[in-house]
């Protein structure tokens, strides 16, 4: 009697699951052809296509996207678990542009912002979508980027984000993580976060020297970033030394003072080295803490993330850059075996600046 009522309850239990498995991967054909999960989510692909051409020319990974990904961040950024400071994912960053692109760690925020306003307005998205969707977009343009997702549904921004919530590149790694975690990051989450800054560049750290980049591939989303950071820095790239940069080890290259410091502290070292030529490690801990940082704040969305575009995969190995190898790397992390890396054959060589910055 006992096991007739049990299995009753494990049959039911089964179909009910199956039928929420059914409803999850049920399909919508939209007019214009495209397979999406939600109908709600056909209005999406005409506005992808208008923001690819629009604000990325066509679907590159240039200065426009680096840009839109660091706008996704700071937008997000200023929220707390505990309550008491902005909307999060919000576009707060985009409505209330005046009193947020003011802020000192926003310095540079204004081009983006100035960039995306006109495009946010003609797709009728709310700003939170609107940025969100653009930072995925922009994201997938860089080859080895993985698929970010893209929730749909943001209520409008009430409020700008408070001041002094976005980590500077002056700041303490204690200071650093503490605000992370403030906003529901573990340091784990925060260095996968920072993989980020293998598309980034510099305007505003040496204003002598835009479009600054911070790895000699800032057009592939690779791990060359966790790699160049580490390695004996000799030289300023710009205008000597600038508050916010450290020593770098090539010429045209910057490098964050506060990357050096989390690549160097032993709460955030060997996560750090980790990253390092595994790439599909890199991935799938930057695409987890991204979607995370996507949605802060916000609820009941809706998953579009299929009208995000398929980056094209990055499969090599990374390489030092040439003249260097492994003793010009600083380890702080030697309980873990570092990774054996060929190097680039040929002289230093000098990074180009991002054009367009
Ligand atoms: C410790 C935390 C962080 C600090 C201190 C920091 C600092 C900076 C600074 C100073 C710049 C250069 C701005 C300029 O001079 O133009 C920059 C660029 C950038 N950051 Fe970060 N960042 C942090 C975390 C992040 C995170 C979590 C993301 C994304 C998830 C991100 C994405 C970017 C991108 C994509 C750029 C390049 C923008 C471009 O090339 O136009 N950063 N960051």
């Amino acid at each position: 009697m006992a096991f007739a009522r049990l299995s009753t309850i494990v049959s039911i239990a089964l179909v009910a699951s199956q039928t929420a498995n059914a409803a999850l991967t049920k399909r919508v054909t939209c007019a214009s052809g495209h397979v999406t999960a939600n109908a709600a989510c056909c209005a999406l692909f005409p506005i992808v296509d208008q923001i690819q051409k629009d604000l990325f020319d066509g679907g590159e990974c240039g200065e426009e996207a680096h840009s839109a990904l660091r706008l996704v961040f700071h937008d997000a950024i200023g929220f707390s678990i505990y309550g008491g400071k902005g909307g999060g994912a919000d576009g707060s960053i985009l409505a209330f542009n005046e009193t947020e692109t003011a802020f000192h760690a926003n310095g540079g925020i204004d081009d983006i912002v100035a960039r995306q306003f006109p495009v946010f307005l003609e797709t009728k998205l709310s700003a939170g979508d609107f940025v969100h969707l653009a930072g995925a977009i922009g994201t997938a343009n860089c080859a080895g980027a993985p698929r970010l997702q893209f929730k749909f549904g943001r209520p409008p921004p009430k409020a700008a984000a408070p001041d002094l919530t976005i980590p500077e590149p002056t700041d303490s790694v204690t200071k650093i993580l503490a605000r992370f975690a403030d906003a529901g990051f573990s340091p784990q989450e925060a260095v996968a976060l920072l993989a980020s800054h293998t598309i980034a560049a510099a305007d505003e750290v040496d204003t002598t020297i835009p479009g600054t980049p911070f790895d000699s591939t800032v057009s592939t989303f690779d791990t060359q970033v966790f790699l160049e950071v580490l390695l004996k820095g000799n030289l300023f790239p710009g205008n000597g030394s600038q508050v916010g940069e450290v020593l770098s080890p090539l010429h045209g290259e910057m490098r964050l003072q506060s990357d050096f410091a989390i690549s160097q502290d032993r709460r955030t070292a060997c996560f750090w080295q980790q990253m390092i030529n595994n790439q599909n490690f890199m991935m799938s801990q930057f695409k987890a803490a991204m979607a995370k940082l996507q949605v802060l704040g916000q609820r009941n969305l809706i998953d579009c993330s299929d009208v995000v575009p398929i980056p094209k995969p990055f499969t090599s190995a990374i390489k030092f850059p040439a003249s260097f190898s492994k003793k010009d790397v600083q380890i702080a992390c030697p309980q873990l075996a570092f990774p054996s890396l060929a190097t680039v054959a040929g002289p230093a060589p000098t990074i180009p600046p991002v054009p367009g910055s």
